[in-house]
């Protein structure tokens, strides 16, 4: 991905160089995948196919054009899945997600919705086409029209701070977002400069309320209502849930039902409607096999942690859905274990309780699930644990 293999330190991974769908090593199943794998390290998974089918549940049922969150999961391989399902728009947030989506996706339509931006990355984007620029204060504002040299063709997206108290299981509202009075004045003020103007917001990510997509587009309305200006755009951000245990969601139809009415009720259909989910995406279609190299107790010493792809189940406690994966027979008891990641780090932990079968053992592969978003994405090498290794699983 975005780090040169030079720079990390090397660690052998050795797959066959099997027929390569979306760039990858593909197998049709795990046991075939570990089987074939000599290396030391974790092993990330892409199920091609779940994410075909979540992007085309999108495509159909969005009630507006969708854009992948690249954060998510920037794989080329994920970039490449979505554009073969027909997902055209891209959220890019650095002048490398940029770079990216363009190698790997020529023709995608790409949106810089990151509030905050540096001046570089302004200039970067617009010379790579980009007209979709997202801003909360009068002073992003200004930067992205002197970058742009006043250009006249910007759609400008002004990102809002919805009131607090929505249902998301990772708040997005500390930091980014104009508030109401300045959200008046800014509207007023980029009107004039913006040959396309919108609003944006993002209610929080895996939020499990639909209702709070309403919310949010009530709250758009009594603003233009006050403001008094004519918008182009309404984007609803991301925020789409994907089931982990403990926290599973309303179905998506129910999200899609909401925002469709909230745009009747309020009077937004005739504008255009945009959405960025990244989760929802592609969190269900990855996952990550890891390796048990020492099990005392409870207590499972993993080849992968919350330096790894596991930060979420450490920093939020977050349980996904685990799996034993062993070529032979395992006990039919259950035991609820915690992990450790292999950094020398006692954040390195991750309570869980995740249940596997009671004799797991040193040897035994592991796979955690639904970490398609947040997961490969937010990896570090620290402490030289790293993995280059991602597979597809077919079928
Ligand atoms: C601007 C923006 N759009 C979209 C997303 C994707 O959110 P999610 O993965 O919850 O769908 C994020 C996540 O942080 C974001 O900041």
């Amino acid at each position: 991905m975005f780090n040169s293999q030079s720079s990390r330190l090397a660690q052998p991974t050795t797959l066959p160089d099997f027929d390569r769908p979306f760039g990858l090593p593909a197998f049709n199943s795990i046991g075939e995948a570990i089987s074939s794998y000599d290396g030391d390290d974790a092993i990330y998974v892409l199920y091609p196919k779940r994410i075909e089918a979540a992007a085309d549940l999108f495509l159909k049922r969005f009630p507006g054009k969708v854009l992948y969150a690249v954060k998510a999961n920037p794989h080329p391989a994920v970039l490449k899945i979505l554009w073969a399902s027909g997902i055209r728009g891209f959220d890019v947030a650095s002048i490398r997600e940029i770079d990216l989506v363009k190698s790997v996706c020529p023709d995608a339509e790409m949106f810089l919705m990151h509030p905050v931006k540096s001046r570089r990355t302004i200039r970067h984007a617009y010379a790579a086409g980009i007209r979709h620029f997202a801003f909360d204060c009068a002073a992003e504002l200004g930067k992205i029209l002197v970058e742009t040299d006043d250009a006249e063709d910007l759609h400008l997206h002004l990102r809002l701070a919805l009131p607090k108290g929505g249902s998301a299981s990772m708040p997005l509202d500390g930091k980014y977002g104009a508030n109401y009075n300045d959200s008046v004045e800014l509207l007023r003020s980029a009107r004039s400069v913006a040959a396309k103007l919108g609003v944006c917001f993002h209610v929080g990510s895996q939020c499990m309320d639909p209702a709070d997509y309403i919310k949010a587009l009530s709250y758009v309305h009594g603003l233009l209502e006050t403001a008094d200006i004519r918008i182009d755009s309404v984007d609803v951000g991301g925020g789409f849930p994907v089931a982990y245990p403990g926290l599973t969601p309303p179905p998506m139809q129910d999200y899609f039902a909401r925002i469709e009415k909230g745009l009747k009720i309020f009077g937004f259909g005739d504008l255009e409607i945009i959405g960025e989910p990244g989760r929802a995406l592609c969190g269900e279609g990855g996952s990550t096999l890891a390796r048990v190299e020492l099990r005392k107790g409870k207590d499972l010493y993993l080849n992968e942690g919350s330096y790894g792809s596991l930060f979420d189940a450490a920093q939020c406690a977050w349980k996904y859905p685990v799996k034993l994966h062993r070529d032979g027979q395992a006990s039919d008891t259950s035991t609820g274990y915690r992990f450790f990641g292999p950094t020398c780090d006692s954040l390195d932990a991750m309570a869980g309780p995740f249940d596997l079968p009671s004799d797991v053992h040193e040897g035994d592969w592991i796979e955690i699930c639904h970490l398609g978003a947040y997961g490969q994405a937010l990896a570090t090498d620290f402490n030289g644990f790293q993995s280059d290794t991602t597979v597809a699983i077919l079928g």
